[in-house]
């Protein structure tokens, strides 16, 4: 062989190459093992079952198709007009707290149009949403016992935009006053004899927007007007009173909040944030692209930042942490589906929403020192769902099957925890590809979730635990083919949680592989 030094320059060079690739290859792959730490010693705040409330507006087919079929209806099975299939499944998920009546929908809704022989009551134009009329046929008697039959606990939110102090405060004695008063009396004619004790109260909605457009400092004094009268009627402190709260990114308006209000009149202050590519350009709910699922996801994970701005101004006038920050309404909200009325925000439900709810969830439990009531946007058929109902037909979403998987972090003991994320990186957008939250029950049983949000690879974690004792690993898993996938009413099914048995325990560590977009939940003993 005849090699000239000019060949064999490059040749050398050229075998140089090939081995620094195969080298970074290596520590690309080695960068991808994802190492948690949880840190049991320092757990002490506990995450409030209410981070896994729900929110149902009259809005689309929420309440009027989708909990509600009234009560002469022989379409399906029914208690007093709420569809049973629902009334399970809402119990299957353990929601503990449920808001209503909106949403900007509040804000123009006069309850006691809603009480009383159902022929009697007025009809209601839904100006918001759709423009519909509505019978008013879904009131606050049909409201407050279908949320005894699900077990969960009311959050009513008044109306401040378009009312008055004295109608909202005639609201909280009719519904909470055991003694002699006209509000009570009113009540028991119309059927119910034991008030229904209801804490949560919302002071309005979206007070900067649809809820009056009002500026922060104008808001707070209407607050302090309204919050001076509200009692719940029993002598007991059990009255949580939640500022309409601020707009994503308005750090002003929390600012002006907890600054103006004193705070022996205000329980809670809440936020909203909506995962959304573009206001003006939403993208659709199905047929998305990876473009639109990243920018989705970042606009998801900003809840984190969101929560932690929101939560550092209410530190510095609140460090005791009394007042409790409410995320009540957060979700992914993309276009309309074809075919459907724009006003009626009705989307399908992918394993990008499952991503949505995961992520968000982890948050949440991670913050629940300041974070103590949240509520998804929406139960049934409107936005993030997790009941999609077409007449008799029913169908639990994949965000359902996240939000049942997660409810064992209720009423735990978060374990704070450490790690750095591994990259999800797609065309300009990144961000981190991994979440994960962990928590100890009243029964010694810890729970780690996991999120994989990167759609292409795989990440292999290995989580020390250290400080725990723990014998044995188990866990279920929601993952799909791909990140449209969704469950229909042909294939309602498609997608569901399996169990998992990727994850083992040597020693003091446990070691798994989480696939692409997926969900996982440990649960170790
Ligand atoms: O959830 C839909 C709407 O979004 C609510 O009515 C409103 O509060 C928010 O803007």
């Amino acid at each position: 062989m005849n090699l000239t030094i000019a060949t064999l320059v490059r040749l050398l060079l050229k075998t140089a190459f090939t081995i620094t690739i195969i080298f970074n290859s290596i520590n690309v792959l080695q960068a991808q093992v994802v190492n948690v730490s949880l840190r049991p010693s320092e757990a002490q705040h506990v995450i409030d079952k209410n981070i896994y409330g729900h929110f149902a507006e009259h809005l689309g087919t929420c309440i009027y198709g989708g909990f509600y079929v009234g009560d002469t209806s022989t379409l399906v099975p029914h208690s007093e007009g709420v569809r049973n299939d629902v009334i399970e499944a809402l119990k299957k998920l353990k929601v503990p707290v449920l808001r209503w009546p909106g949403g900007c929908f509040a804000d123009t809704y006069h309850w006691k149009d809603g009480v009383g022989p159902r022929e009697k009551r007025p009809t209601i134009v839904n100006r918001w949403w759709g423009g519909v009329t509505e019978d008013n046929s879904f009131g606050t008697h049909d409201f407050l016992n279908m949320c005894e039959k699900i077990g969960a606990q009311p959050y009513l939110a008044g109306n401040v935009g378009s009312g008055t102090v004295q109608e909202l405060i005639d609201w909280v004695q009719y519904v909470n006053f055991e003694g002699v008063s006209p509000m009570s009396k009113w009540r028991k004619e119309n059927g119910r004899d034991k008030p229904w004790d209801v804490s949560y109260w919302g002071v309005g909605n979206e007070a900067w927007g649809c809820g009056g457009n009002m500026t922060p400092e104008y808001y707070a004094n209407e607050y302090r007007k309204y919050a001076t009268f509200m009692t719940d009627w029993s002598n007991s402190d059990k009255m949580f009173r939640i500022a309409s709260g601020a707009n994503s990114g308005d750090l002003k308006w929390t600012e002006v909040l907890m600054r103006d209000i004193p705070h022996h009149m205000l329980e809670g202050v809440a936020l909203h944030h909506y995962a959304v590519i573009d206001w003006a350009k939403k993208g659709p709910s199905i047929d998305f692209t990876e473009a639109h699922y990243a920018a989705t996801m970042k606009s998801a994970l900003k809840m984190e930042e969101l929560v932690t701005k929101h939560s550092a101004i209410m530190d510095k006038y609140d460090p005791k942490k009394r007042v409790a920050l409410v995320v009540d309404e957060w979700g992914g909200w993309y276009e309309g589906d074809p075919g459907t009325n724009p006003g009626f925000l009705q989307q399908q439900n992918t394993m990008r929403d499952a991503m949505i709810a995961g992520v968000t969830l982890n948050i949440f439990n991670n913050h629940a020192d300041r974070v103590r009531m949240a509520n998804l946007a929406q139960t049934i058929n409107v936005l993030q769902a997790v009941i999609l109902t077409n007449k008799e037909k029913i169908l639990l979403t994949p965000t359902f099957h996240v939000m049942e998987m997660y409810n064992v972090h209720q009423d735990a003991t978060m374990i704070p925890l450490d790690f750095a994320s591994p990259t999800y990186i797609a065309g300009k957008d990144t961000m981190n590809a991994v979440s994960v939250s962990a928590s100890k029950n009243k029964a010694g049983v810890t729970h780690i979730s996991l999120v994989n949000i990167d759609p292409s690879n795989a990440r292999e974690i290995n989580i020390g635990i250290d400080g725990l004792s723990v014998k044995s690993v188990k866990g279920r898993i929601l993952s799909s083919a791909r990140l449209q996938d969704h469950n229909s009413f042909q294939q309602p099914e498609k997608v569901k949680p399996a169990t998992y048995n990727g994850a083992s325990l040597k020693g003091k560590q446990i070691n798994l592989k989480i696939a692409p977009a997926s969900v996982v939940v440990l649960e170790l003993r």
